[in-house]
């Protein structure tokens, strides 16, 4: 069974974690089983950004994100290369180290 290990995040996981995962299931389905609260504020729908992980670790198991995701990826607070949506990212065979990062999408509109 392949691993989530996620870092440690001040306030949905501040010692961090390590999850067990079943290939083919969403990086975010693995978080919120385990009571790791990710925003998904479309419900998974690929339509909000919310859910954006960045994958430290194993990004390249990963199937390739489409091109929705990548625009909505876009929007991201904090994109960077290894980023994904967590609802649309499946876990395959692989070990995963991922970052939620410290801002969603909602928090940065609120800040500013
Ligand atoms: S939950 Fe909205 S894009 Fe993932």
């Amino acid at each position: 069974m392949p691993k989530i290990i996620v870092l440690p995040h001040d306030t949905l996981c501040p010692e961090g974690a390590v999850l067990e995962a079943n290939s083919g299931e969403s990086v975010l389905d693995v978080a919120l089983k385990n009571g790791i609260h990710i925003e998904h504020a479309c419900e998974k729908s690929c339509a909000c950004t919310t859910c954006h992980v960045v994958i430290r670790e194993g990004f390249d198991s990963l199937d390739e994100s489409d091109e929705l995701e990548d625009d909505m990826l876009d929007k991201a607070w904090g994109l960077e290369p290894e980023s994904r949506l967590s609802c649309q990212a499946k876990v395959a065979d692989d070990d995963l180290v991922i970052e939620i990062p410290k801002y969603s999408l909602n928090h940065a509109k609120e800040d500013h």
